[in-house]
């Protein structure tokens, strides 16, 4: 018997943990801000309802049903047919784990920036140099010293989240998320209402609410579907893993239904905190990866404690990204201990320091190995690309193959049911059955062929 949340509750804090990351309040606001503003949200939420929703209830039911790590889970439930798909799943898996860990990295460097200009020349009332120092900081690294810094950042917390996975999950995602999450949604929700004060954020909010259909194309739809996927933790093995873990009688569909929505509900504000700051800067918007980094310490400059809360706001980022990043290295940590036989801490070590030599790859792609292109990206972005536009929808679309065509459709509908709370109504079950089924698999593989055309 496999171990499992201790509580319903317990589930859910660690499914939302997965899902509430960098992906919220660093990627999301950064590819809004890259793809055109209202108009990438639209088709963005118009994923989440009629996309996500469904595949991430797919996707921990294959693994409730499974009770096996989530490469196995595919060999298991199609009875050796789709053992590939495990396969596949696992290579986008280990990707995101070890590119993850250059964001987080920066997550700890802006902390200790901040701390040290609280305590330093800054003091409560100045952020001005703070913010010079993080234009170069993320999305370019000019010097030596800067990558050198990326680099011990990167690997400080891929080893941190290494040694809290070793000492088991459940118990500390469980906990950190109940104090974190919320802290950092008041907090977020606090800011974005400051910003909205700024002068000039207006029109960063016309940017963001008022859509221009007329910019809609393959590689938007692409980038907002690519999202989609990665901030709901889809089609990278997370969500199978700790659908594994669930208990035998919570409802999948309620849990999945709670958890999409508190991370969109994450992700849309942290984009109207930050987009109309950056607006408020005079930035441009589609300056990269560092928007949400760079534009912090801005809203923060001119407030009353804004040092301190700034430091918070790291601090909550720090926490946000690292439950993900767990639920990433646990999804391999699962594999190789079912696979190769590890005991946990062994195969943590080894998941781990792999996964480090290619995030130091990754993180010195912004420095001296930033000659090194490939389709025109560095290694960073390519990682990031390949992950969130080909594994991620890719691996989906197989899990909805494995429900809708390789399951036994009682099998489905007996695992959707099984819950202490109310059960789905049948029209529910019928419209989940159509649109993984025959919704999600064409359309998305649709858009990642139009989406590759059009690149
Ligand atoms: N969903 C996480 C975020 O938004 C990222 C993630 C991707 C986590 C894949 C697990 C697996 O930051």
């Amino acid at each position: 018997m496999r171990e499992s949340f201790q509580s319903k509750t317990g589930a859910l804090l660690a499914l939302v943990g997965s899902a509430v990351g960098l992906g919220n309040l660093w990627r999301f606001p950064y590819m809004t801000s890259q793809y055109g503003g209202a108009l990438f949200i639209i088709i963005y939420l118009l994923f989440i309802i009629f996309f996500s929703i469904p595949l991430f209830t797919a996707e921990t039911l294959i693994g409730r049903r499974a009770q096996t790590n989530a490469c196995e889970a595919f060999n298991k439930l199609s009875h050796g047919k789709m053992r590939w798909a495990g396969s596949f799943g696992m290579i986008g898996c280990f990707l995101v784990t070890s590119y993850y860990c250059v964001v987080g990295g920066w997550c700890i460097n802006y902390l200790f920036r901040s701390v040290a200009n609280l305590l330093g020349r800054g003091g409560l009332s100045g952020i001005e140099s703070l913010q010079t120092t993080f234009v170069t900081v993320s999305g370019s690294l000019p010097q030596w010293s800067e990558s050198v810094q990326s680099v011990l950042f990167t690997l400080v917390f891929a080893l941190t989240c290494g040694a809290i996975v070793i000492i088991g999950v459940k118990k500390g995602i469980e906990t950190s998320c109940k104090w974190i999450m919320p802290i950092l949604f008041l907090l977020i929700i606090f800011m974005a209402i400051r910003v909205m004060f700024l002068p000039g954020a207006m029109e960063g909010m016309a940017f963001l609410f008022r859509p221009d259909f007329s910019c809609i194309n393959g590689k938007v739809v692409m980038a907002a579907m690519g999202q989609a996927f990665f901030s709901l933790s889809l089609g990278s093995m997370a969500v199978i893993t700790y659908g594994s873990y669930m208990r035998r009688d919570d409802s999948i569909g309620q849990i999945s239904t709670f958890t999409a929505f508190s991370d969109t509900i994450f992700a849309v504000i942290a984009s109207v905190m930050i987009i109309p700051a950056v607006f408020a800067m005079g930035l441009e918007v589609s300056q990269g990866a560092g928007v949400s980094f760079i534009s912090m310490p801005f809203v923060f400059s001119n407030i009353p404690g804004g040092p301190v809360l700034l430091i918070l706001f790291f601090i909550g980022l720090l926490f946000a990204s690292v439950s993900s990043e767990i639920s990433m290295l646990e999804s391999n940590v699962a594999y190789v201990m079912e696979k190769l036989k590890m005991s946990r801490k062994g195969a943590t070590i080894l998941v781990t320091l792999t996964a480090s030599v290619f995030a130091v790859l990754c993180a010195l792609s912004f420095g001296p190995l930033s000659h090194i292109k490939i389709l025109d990206r560095n290694i960073f972005d390519l990682f990031d690309a390949a992950t969130a536009n080909i594994f991620f929808p890719v691996t989906g679309v197989l899990g909805t193959i494995l429900i809708g065509w390789v399951m036994k459709k009682e099998h489905v509908v007996a695992e959707l049911s099984r819950t202490s709370s109310p059960r789905p109504h049948k029209t529910t079950i019928k419209a989940f059955y159509v649109i993984t089924k025959y919704i999600i698999p064409i359309m998305v593989t649709a858009i990642i062929i139009n989406g590759l055309i059009s690149q």
